[in-house]
């Protein structure tokens, strides 16, 4: 296969026919996995993609992977969730591309946010450990409950409640921007900025695919 003519880049509304593949890839692999997973329905897959939250790998016109972004608590913190690499695609390197791209992308639409993603794969911790992603326990990260709402199609939600939403079978990664770039948190403008940035999304959206 040659990988490098598969393209990853950040989606738009033409992705948005792929929404209903991209749900069964999710479930397959769940099943396949044993693991529990967040379901998501094809209607919020298309919606982020139309918003330009989402990355998608093609090879031609076959959709081989996937991602998106959402930003939670008021623009506090942005979750990277849902990555996928079809099957017959994997162990080429396609996943770290299709992550590099999604935190570049989170990174840009919002820069003073806390980026962070909940996992069971070895293969994403050690994608976002590279990225500078932190471990941490699950009540490090976002509070929202539409956010947790998202995990009650998981095998596993009895636990993350009867555990009040700190500890599950996923890991909590966290990326802190404060952290990794100190700068970012001296500016008396910081709130407002986050403010807008969260407001005016399409303003700061990245452009083109790469
Ligand atoms: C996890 C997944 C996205 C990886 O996709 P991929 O394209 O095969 O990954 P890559 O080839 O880009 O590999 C990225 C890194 O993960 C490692 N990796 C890939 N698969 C792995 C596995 N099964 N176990 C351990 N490490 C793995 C690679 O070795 C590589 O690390 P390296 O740079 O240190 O060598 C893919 O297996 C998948 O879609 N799985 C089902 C869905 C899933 O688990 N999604 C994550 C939900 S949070």
């Amino acid at each position: 296969m040659k990988t490098n003519e598969i393209v990853v880049l950040a989606a738009n509304a033409e992705h948005m026919k792929y929404a209903e593949h991209i749900c069964q890839l999710i479930y397959e692999s769940a099943l396949q996995r044993g693991t529990g997973i967040a379901r998501r329905k094809p209607e919020y897959i298309a919606e982020k993609m139309k918003s330009g939250k989402a990355v998608v790998a093609l090879d031609g016109d076959r959709l081989v992977g996937f991602s998106y972004i959402e930003c939670w608590s008021h623009g506090d913190y942005v979750a990277t969730s849902g990555l996928i690499v079809d099957p017959e695609y994997r162990h080429l390197g396609l996943a770290k591309r299709i992550k590099d791209l999604t935190f570049k992308l989170a990174r840009a639409r919002f820069p003073y946010a806390k980026i962070f993603s909940i996992t069971t794969s070895l293969a994403v911790m050690k994608m976002n450990t590279r990225l500078g992603y932190k471990p941490v326990t699950l009540s490090e990260l976002t509070q929202d409950d539409e956010y947790w709402q998202g995990c009650e199609g998981c095998v596993n939600y009895e636990v993350l409640l009867r555990n009040n939403r700190r500890i599950c079978l996923c890991n909590g990664m966290l990326y802190d921007p404060a952290i990794e770039h100190p700068a970012k948190k001296s500016s008396p403008f910081t709130p407002y900025l986050m403010k807008l940035t969260t407001k005016l999304p399409n303003f700061f959206s990245l452009k083109k695919p790469e």
